[in-house]
């Protein structure tokens, strides 16, 4: 973990204490810390880096979900990685779905936080955009891909074809994409391990569908982000699922009760209501939607509409 996280981490459990952390480092090379340990001195947990992946997920066991162990099989970190990367390896069918997302953000100075990063595409992206951003996803095998994507710059990728036939691809990471200005962390989109007014754009790609809380990763997004000068991206196809979250948790896809409506209608009133932002409300710079693809195999792709809601303050 790039030794430059150590000024705005705090203890995610102790929210909405924010306490910083104390850090043992056992391990670093240049500004990477590979080995050590990060231990609040509210609640004694003690927070492990090993490997390089600094591990900032509060309660493992809370986020627990029928869809929690998805994320962390090799078929879908290589479905990923073509979604992520299929027009930089040249590969066929490949959709320009995070260049069209990257667009929507202007060039800005501080932080950028891309919120449930996966394999990072998004992440490398916005490298080019700011002085330092952070991919945050509470899959292991997905940060651990990130991160070695992030330092070696290359990686042969296995693509299935057709039952056990596979192929493999060459990833090679574009020049422009900044390792120095990029990190990759374990955290919870809910909870997140960082002090208020900390980034300058805030990033939610397919994101809020899938957790159990979506309401608190709003709130998360209002508290961390400057209160001026600030932007926000959120794009979701808005799958509700009773897998992910109680009815009663989904911010819209319901015929009555609160949040009633659409998702898209109900996001744009919490962002622009005063008592919800804490007296800062967003403006809505625009709305509209990305086709996004998902590979399976050789002949199975997954088209999903992703609309997406860019505001500032
Ligand atoms: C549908 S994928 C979208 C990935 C990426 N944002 C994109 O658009 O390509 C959802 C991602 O959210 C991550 N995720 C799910 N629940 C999370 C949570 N509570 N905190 C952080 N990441 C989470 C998953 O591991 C996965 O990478």
């Amino acid at each position: 973990m790039n030794k430059r996280l150590l000024e705005i981490l705090i203890c995610p459990r102790c929210l909405p204490d924010e306490i910083q952390l104390a850090e043992k480092i056992t391990d670093i090379k240049g500004n990477d810390i590979i080995n050590g340990e990060l231990r609040c001195p509210g609640c004694g947990k003690i927070y492990f880096i090993e490997n390089g992946i600094a591990d900032l997920v509060p309660n493992p066991s809370d986020t627990g979900t029928q869809t929690d162990t998805k994320y962390e099989t090799p078929s879908v970190v290589s479905s990923y990685i073509w979604s992520h990367f299929a027009d930089i390896m040249k590969e066929e069918s490949a959709s320009e779905a995070y260049l069209k997302w990257a667009g929507l953000i202007r060039p800005h100075s501080g932080m950028a936080l891309d919120t449930g990063c996966a394999v990072g595409r998004f992440t490398f992206e916005i490298s080019r955009l700011c002085d330092f951003v952070i991919g945050i996803d509470n899959s292991h095998a997905f940060i651990k891909t990130a991160r070695e994507l992030m330092i070696n710059r290359k990686m042969n990728v296995s693509l299935k074809q057709e039952g056990c036939i596979h192929r493999n691809a060459l990833l090679s990471l574009p020049e422009t994409w900044n390792k120095e200005k990029t990190e990759f962390i374990l955290g919870d989109a809910q909870m997140l391990p960082f002090k208020k007014n900390s980034f300058s754009s805030f990033c939610s790609l397919n994101l809020v569908d899938k957790l159990s809380k979506p309401i608190s990763h709003l709130k998360e997004m209002n508290r961390i982000t400057l209160r001026q000068n600030s932007q926000f991206l959120l794009s979701d196809p808005f799958s509700w699922s009773t897998d992910v979250a109680e009815v009663e948790e989904w911010l819209g896809g319901k015929n009555d009760g609160p949040l009633a409506g659409r998702g898209i209608d109900n996001i744009v009133h919490l962002l622009t209501d005063h008592l919800f932002c804490n007296s800062l409300p967003w403006i809505i710079e625009s709305l509209g939607n990305v086709w996004w693809k998902i590979r399976t195999h050789e002949n199975h792709f997954e088209q999903i509409r992703s609309c997406y809601i860019k505001a500032r303050r």
